[in-house]
């Protein structure tokens, strides 16, 4: 045998595992079909969007906010620059996966790969000459891709999707968001912050399905204070589309009248699929099920030496998920005990504030009947985003009534995705909301917010 594992795929998922792999002494090699490292997170994903979060917040703040603080300035956008910044801290970390690659003795082999039969992987580079590898196993971690929605082929320049809409070469003046998840909102809101009027059309009639509902709705509003407008219980049913615009057809999801939005560009954000084009999974027998989703039990498919983590599986679609996987993965291969805890996986949308979330919502509690206690804790009284001007949004620590144990913790605020971590650690120990509430927290700072809230759930909040 060549190899002992070679891994398709070299996003976060196939990266992590061909380390980790690397690390434990394994000979392994990872195929990637695009020509950098990194995949969907690193190339188009994760690391664009948040360059770009960051850049149009920072000129938002500038514009709008410095004069609050006592600072005057003059504020112009280069968005040439802003894309440049992006795009360099793309390539370095793309760069870097490979230099890891290189430390950890891992072989990146440039390519589409395809699995032939169980144990053997066909590449096929971009020049179209093939080379066959053979390997004890195969990790298929070939990510996910967008969803089209039928009636707007996306073009990538005005019905587009997240890879379009981190690289519109202007601001559009009217944008028109298709789907209010995580990726409507955090792409809606970095064209918003540059200028672009930005309407986000949602077939529920929440946004953020999934998130806790008293989070969604306050959050809600507060992208509506900063502007952003939206059509929730609304469906989008065509599009026609001229050289400098689209005209969207647009109906109640319960049906009824149609009515026309016009807009200079079109973001579809309605969910991504699975990604496993001429992957050769039908030829080796590979389960997927109706959504194309490769099918697993701990990282196993039904194919002995074929196994399969990531995006392409089921599970919420996040690089920590795929990481987490990739790693657990190669260690049972390996034979060690791989873990990793489904029920704490943290999700964070990367607005301003950020929403961030870890464990069970409320809903959920509900609909279980497990009795719950709430501690809640809004930023407005708390010193730090006082002093800052960042008091919009709440902590929300839920916890069993019987046991304390915390079961969920809900954040809306500036720093909301490094404030849940902690919480994210305290369940990972099973610990309990007086475990935060007597746990001396430097003041002032936001945390101190989350040890607040954590109070609140025996009713001892101080600071309110
Ligand atoms: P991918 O990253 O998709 O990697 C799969 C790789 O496999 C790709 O590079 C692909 O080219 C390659 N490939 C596919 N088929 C083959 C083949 N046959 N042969 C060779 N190579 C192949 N998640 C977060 O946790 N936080 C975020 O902030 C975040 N932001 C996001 C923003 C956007 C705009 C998008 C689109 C996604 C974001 N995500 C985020 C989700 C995150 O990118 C994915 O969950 C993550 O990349 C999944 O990792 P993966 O390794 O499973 O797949
Ligand atoms: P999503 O699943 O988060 O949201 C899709 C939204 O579109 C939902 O609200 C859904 O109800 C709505 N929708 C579906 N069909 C529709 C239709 N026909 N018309 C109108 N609305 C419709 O998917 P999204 O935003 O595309 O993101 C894909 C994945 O990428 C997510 O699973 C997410 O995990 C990941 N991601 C994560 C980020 C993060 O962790 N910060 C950032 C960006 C993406």
């Amino acid at each position: 045998m060549a190899y002992d594992v070679v891994i398709i795929g070299g996003g976060p998922g196939g990266y992590n595992a061909a380390i980790r792999a690397g690390q434990l002494g394994l000979k392994v090699a990872c195929v990637e079909s695009r020509k950098t490292l990194g995949g969907t997170c690193l190339n188009v994903g994760c690391i664009p969007s948040k360059a770009l979060l960051h850049a149009s917040e920072m000129y938002e703040k500038a514009r709008l906010h410095f004069g609050d603080l006592g600072i005057k300035a003059k504020v112009d956008l280069d968005l040439g620059q802003m894309h440049k910044q992006k795009d360099s801290t793309v390539e370095t970390l793309t760069k870097g996966i490979a230099f890891l690659f290189k430390k950890n003795k891992v072989e990146h082999i440039s390519g589409h790969g395809k699995i032939i039969k169980p144990g053997v992987v066909e590449v096929t580079d971009h020049d179209g000459k093939t080379q066959t590898l053979e390997a004890k196993s195969i990790i298929i971690a070939t990510g996910s891709e967008p969803t089209p929605l039928p009636g707007l082929e996306f073009d990538e320049k005005r019905i587009v999707s997240s890879t379009g809409a981190l690289d519109f070469p202007k601001v559009p003046k009217h944008l028109v968001v298709v789907g209010a998840g995580v990726i409507g909102l955090e792409l809606g809101s970095v064209w918003r912050r540059l200028g672009a009027e930005v309407t986000v059309v949602e077939f529920l009639d929440r946004i953020l399905p999934g998130m806790d509902s008293e989070v969604a709705k306050q959050f809600k509003r507060i992208l509506e204070k900063q502007g952003i407008a939206f059509r929730l219980g609304a469906k989008v049913t065509g599009a026609t589309t001229t050289k400098s615009a689209v005209t969207l057809s647009v109906e109640p999801a319960k049906g009824g009248e149609t009515e026309e939005i016009k807009c200079d560009a079109v973001l579809v954000a309605i969910g991504r699929r699975p990604f496993t084009a001429n992957l050769g999974l039908e030829d080796v027998g590979v389960k997927t099920d109706d959504r194309g989703f490769v099918l697993t039990d701990h990282y196993k498919t039904n194919v002995e030496g074929i196994y399969a983590l990531g995006d392409v599986t089921h599970g919420p679609m996040l690089a920590h998920k795929a990481e987490d996987e990739g790693v657990a993965c190669i260690e049972r291969i390996a034979g060690k005990p791989g873990h990793m805890n489904y029920d704490l996986i943290p999700s964070v949308v990367y607005t301003d504030p950020e929403v961030a979330a870890v464990g069970k919502t409320e809903d959920e509690l509900k609909e279980a009947g497990i009795t719950y206690k709430v501690g809640k804790f809004p930023f407005m009284a708390n010193s730090r985003a006082k002093a800052n001007h960042e008091t919009d949004g709440f902590v929300k620590i839920l916890a069993d009534a019987e046991t304390d144990r915390v079961l969920g913790a809900h954040i809306v605020g500036t720093g909301a995705g490094e404030m849940i971590a902690e919480v994210v650690a305290v369940m990972e120990f099973g610990g309990a909301s007086e475990d935060i509430a007597r746990t001396c927290h430097a003041h002032p700072t936001k945390s101190e917010a989350v040890r607040q809230a954590a109070m609140g759930v025996e009713g001892w909040t101080m600071q309110m």
